[in-house]
């Protein structure tokens, strides 16, 4: 019996599930930020809008801290005040999952502008090295174009 599961399980295609940005985001953000990003006045900010930051490393950099260590407001989207919580993905996704979960965000969600590239494994990782004063992820905001 359990040979015949793993036969079965060897024939899944895998790689195509775990890579599955859509569903991804579908099953692990869309309830707080909803389908189409557009989040929740007051409680969980839009994911649209971050065109800018993904163009640079720095704020490429931010998103993965935020996806990695979670944040705690204060912050500001187009004017609305947010103060809540967003949780650490550090043990629910593994890194190849946020790469196609945050492709997901930059290039369904958002319209990749000149100096776009994925968020990378390599950026992932440094997120996940990062710990103490290097997590600081609202002064690391602060540094970024109002969005
Ligand atoms: C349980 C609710 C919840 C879920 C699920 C969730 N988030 Fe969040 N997220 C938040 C909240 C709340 C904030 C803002 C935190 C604050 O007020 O400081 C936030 C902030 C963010 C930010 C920073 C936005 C900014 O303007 O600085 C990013 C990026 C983000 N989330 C991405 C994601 C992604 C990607 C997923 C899925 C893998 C996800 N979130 C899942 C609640 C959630």
């Amino acid at each position: 019996m359990l040979r015949h599961l793993s036969a079965l399980l060897l024939l899944l295609p895998w790689p195509a599930i775990a890579a599955d940005g859509a569903a991804l985001y579908a099953q692990r953000c869309a309830v707080c930020h909803q389908t189409q990003g557009q989040g929740i006045a007051g409680h969980a900010p839009p994911l649209t809008g971050m065109e800018q930051w993904l163009a640079t490393e720095e704020g490429r950099t931010y998103i993965a801290r935020v996806v990695i260590h979670g944040l705690a407001g204060p912050i500001t989207v187009r004017g609305q005040p947010y103060s809540d919580l967003m949780l650490t993905f550090r043990w629910r996704l593994q890194d190849d999952d946020l790469v196609a979960v945050l492709r997901y965000v930059a290039e369904t969600l958002n319209e990749p502008a000149a100096g776009y590239k994925p968020i990378s494994l390599e950026t992932l990782s440094a997120a996940r090295a990062a710990s103490g004063r290097d997590v600081d992820s609202l002064a690391l905001r602060a540094r970024l174009p109002e969005r």
